[in-house]
């Protein structure tokens, strides 16, 4: 049994990152453990989970284990869960709760939890003492023992916990079953040393590890071979991208560009950090039709005293120059962006001067948060926590002035004519297709089935808040 340690999750030390190449992660014995059961990977999260999602099922089908997306038919079910704010925890309990009912008729079956939350120590506490039936427990760190940890549980039927809160590693190779046969997400770092006082990314991802670039770019040019369309490049903060190689000066924009002279159709990457982001990054993004005309780029906060006290480490105004910058070298460009409100101290006046930094930066979406009170984070402990009525009204007001740009951001594009990657049929309007354009707008529109895959041109034909409505021409 190893129990994550908050202290040790913490610590940032200049140790050289150890990259560890997972050949032959599943033992030749174990290779039929699964034979004849189903399992259900549950994911909570962003999109950093839903990818380690897409390993971990990889790693069970090589075990001979078979996906159900029922989840009552399960012998195995896996919980990738997220830490990032007390509902996230919530619904994980909650969905606990309907395992263990299921367990009651059908003993056999395996729970596992893994993800942020199997790295946080008061959780684990909680599953070891109050939640016995839960039968094992994997950290972020630890994916590729998934299969010895496995089968130890199984064979001695008990709990098994097993999460290391090491400065980490970087694992390469690990097995992948990819959710599109389109679009891709790539990992190019892992874990982030920002320390924004309210998160717990860095407790539970981890200090910051870059890929290798021959590493990224033989992925990528994999992915080409192929028939994929799209990558997403993943990371926390993308943009220190190589900050934390010792002895290479190679930097995200030079990755971006290598990438981009791959000729893969398109290039998006997600998350950035207003701090990290630079000139030679944007420029980059201008000059290569293929990198697409979209950045999320996460504020937080317009109140420059709040920024502080998050520990942002940019202003209101470096912001507001670095996306003036963007849009001046790619007018077509479509900013979104995150939002936490009612951040410990927040006043009316620092809430006033988010408001004003969304009506300049003129937002397309955003994501909005009410500050959720993380433990073992800095801000956890500051005193003036936002009363919980003040702080919703606070997100209503926002979220109105953030949709009315959203629809905006959709209204631009009637009656212009747009390349979209098409992915299936759409989840409201079953008969019609759907797809992204550049701007990562969605589009529906009437078209036959083969098309799912394929770069299409359409003619935008009206702007919903959510959505825009196209002709395929
Ligand atoms: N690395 C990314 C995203 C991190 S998590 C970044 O730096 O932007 C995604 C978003 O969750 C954050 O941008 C932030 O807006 C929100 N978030 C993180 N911790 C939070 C907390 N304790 N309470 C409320 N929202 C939080
Ligand atoms: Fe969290 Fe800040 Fe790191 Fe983003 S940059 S993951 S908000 S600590
Ligand atoms: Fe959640 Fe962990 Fe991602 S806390 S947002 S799943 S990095």
């Amino acid at each position: 049994m190893k129990l994550p340690d908050l202290n040790e999750a913490r610590k940032r030390t200049k140790k050289e990152i150890l990259i560890k190449t997972s050949e032959n992660i599943i033992k030749d014995n174990l290779k039929k453990l699964g034979k004849g059961k189903k399992y259900y990977v549950k994911t909570y999260g962003c999109q950093m989970n839903v990818h380690d999602s897409e390993n971990i099922k990889a790693i069970l089908e090589e075990m001979s284990f078979e996906e159900t997306d029922v989840f009552e038919d399960a012998d195995l079910i896996i919980l990738n869960t997220c830490a990032i704010r007390e509902n996230a925890h919530n619904k994980v309990f909650g969905f606990l709760g309907r395992v263990k009912h299921l367990k009651e008729t059908r003993p056999h079956i395996i729970c596992g939890i893994c993800g942020c939350m199997a790295q946080e120590e008061n959780v684990v506490n909680e599953i070891k003492t109050k939640y016995k039936w839960v039968d094992i427990v994997f950290g972020t760190h630890n994916i590729d023992n998934l299969p010895n940890i496995l089968a130890t549980s199984m064979e001695r039927k008990e709990q098994e916990i097993e999460v290391y809160s090491i400065e980490g590693e970087v694992i390469e190779n690990l097995p992948v079953k990819r959710d599109s046969k389109y679009k891709a997400w790539v990992n190019i770092m892992f874990g982030c040393d920002k320390f924004c006082t309210y998160c717990i990314v860095p407790y539970t991802r981890g200090k910051q590890r870059s890929r290798k670039s021959k590493d990224i770019m033989h992925e990528v040019e994999d992915l080409i071979s192929k028939g994929y369309k799209e990558v997403t490049l993943l990371g926390q903060n993308v943009n220190a991208y190589g900050k934390d190689f010792k002895d290479a000066k190679y930097t995200f924009a030079n990755l971006l560009e290598d990438l981009a002279k791959t000729g893969i159709k398109r290039i998006r990457y997600t998350t950035s950090h207003p701090r990290d982001l630079d000139k030679e990054t944007m420029d980059v993004m201008a000059k290569y039709k293929n990198i697409m005309p979209h950045l999320h780029l996460p504020v937080q906060s317009g109140s420059n005293d709040i920024l502080k006290k998050m520990n942002r480490k940019y202003t209101k105004e470096m912001y507001l120059d670095k996306i003036n910058y963007l849009k001046k070298v790619i007018p077509s460009i479509s900013l979104t962006t995150d939002i936490i409100v009612a951040f410990p101290n927040e006043s009316e006046e620092d809430f006033e001067e988010t408001l004003d930094l969304v009506r300049k930066a003129d937002f397309e979406g955003a994501y909005t948060f009410i500050y959720s009170k993380r433990k073992g984070t800095p801000a956890a402990t500051y005193d003036n926590q936002i009363d919980p009525v003040t702080a919703k009204r606070r997100l209503l007001t926002l979220n109105k002035l953030i949709n009315e740009g959203f629809a905006k951001g959709n209204k631009r594009f009637e009656g212009e004519i747009l390349e979209i990657l098409v992915e299936g049929y759409s989840e409201t309007k079953n008969h019609l297709l759907c797809g992204y354009t550049g701007n990562n707008k969605l589009v529906n529109f009437e078209g036959d089935e083969e098309l799912i895959g394929k770069l299409v041109k359409v003619k935008i034909t009206k702007a919903y808040t959510w959505h825009l409505r196209g002709e395929l021409i």
